[in-house]
């Protein structure tokens, strides 16, 4: 593995903070000082505790995927992938379904945050939840003959997921977006067919595969790197461990044996 990515390794591992208030927060940021750099402050968090929670994370001097999972009208989310860029979120996210016009103006809005902040702010798509099989897609898209993509999601073809995801990824990479959340089986596909530039961030950690909460397709932190993750989000390894202290360093320990992806 090559020193760079070493290195800089652990800034890739971000923290999935799902909780409801700010005491839990400082106390996962101060149990993990110095070892962690990345968190992700989701809806559940952001509604409860609002914007302290991101100024909470930042005075520890993290960085911060804002996972709101913006969907709306174009110049709605230009407005809110901006305010979200100017509180600090480095990566923000919403949904490829929103269409084009609306990713572009979420990118113009991360763009104008920049020039504000100095730093560079990443705009990621969500494509299909990972919630969502084949039928919950026909159930939404399909009615009475005029869905899209009837036919096919009507045959019960599980392929047509992945088509689905791989094709919002491709409006993303068109509208200027740059990546989305995929999982590590996705990441894969996405890389080879969309470029390595175009980046991946992959949930559904776990060091051992049997072990899976409600999560479906999962992956070992070293196997989700060697599938071409840019970044993995992992949380209940680390926040409901005893002691998250030694999950996060396991997690550590099994990227340094087992990654052989150079970045
Ligand atoms: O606890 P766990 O590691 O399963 O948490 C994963 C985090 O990643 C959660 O915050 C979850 O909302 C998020 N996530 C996910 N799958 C997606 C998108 C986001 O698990 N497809």
């Amino acid at each position: 593995m090559n020193s760079l990515y070493m290195k800089n390794f652990k800034e890739r591992v971000i923290i999935a903070l799902d909780y409801d208030n700010l005491d839990s927060v400082r106390n996962i940021l101060e149990r993990l000082k110095g070892e962690a750099y990345f968190y992700k402050i989701g809806s559940a968090l952001f509604t409860s505790c609002g914007i302290q929670s991101v100024k909470l994370v930042r005075d520890y001097g993290c960085r911060i995927f804002l996972d709101l999972k913006f969907h709306d009208i174009p110049n709605t989310v230009y407005n809110a992938v901006k305010s979200a860029g100017e509180l600090g979120a480095d990566i923000i996210n919403i949904h490829a379904s929103g269409g084009v016009d609306m990713m572009k103006s979420a990118k113009k809005g991360a763009i104008e945050a920049a020039k504000k902040t100095g730093k560079n702010i990443d705009v990621i798509a969500v494509t299909i939840l990972t919630s969502l099989a084949q039928e919950d897609l026909r159930d939404i898209f399909y009615y009475s003959g005029h869905g899209v993509n009837s036919e096919n999601l009507k045959s019960g073809n599980e392929g047509n997921v992945s088509n689905l995801v791989l094709h919002l990824a491709e409006l993303a990479k068109i509208s200027g977006l740059d990546g989305v959340v995929c999982s590590g089986y996705e990441s894969i596909e996405i890389k080879k067919v969309l470029g390595d530039n175009f980046k991946t961030i992959v949930p559904g950690i776990r060091l051992k595969t049997g072990k899976i909460d409600d999560q479906k397709r999962i992956m070992t932190p070293s196997a989700a790197f060697n599938s071409g993750a840019d970044y993995i989000v992992i949380g209940r390894e680390i926040t409901g461990a005893d002691s998250p202290a030694d999950a996060l360093q396991n997690i550590y320990s099994d990227i340094e044996k087992n990654a052989l992806t150079l970045k």
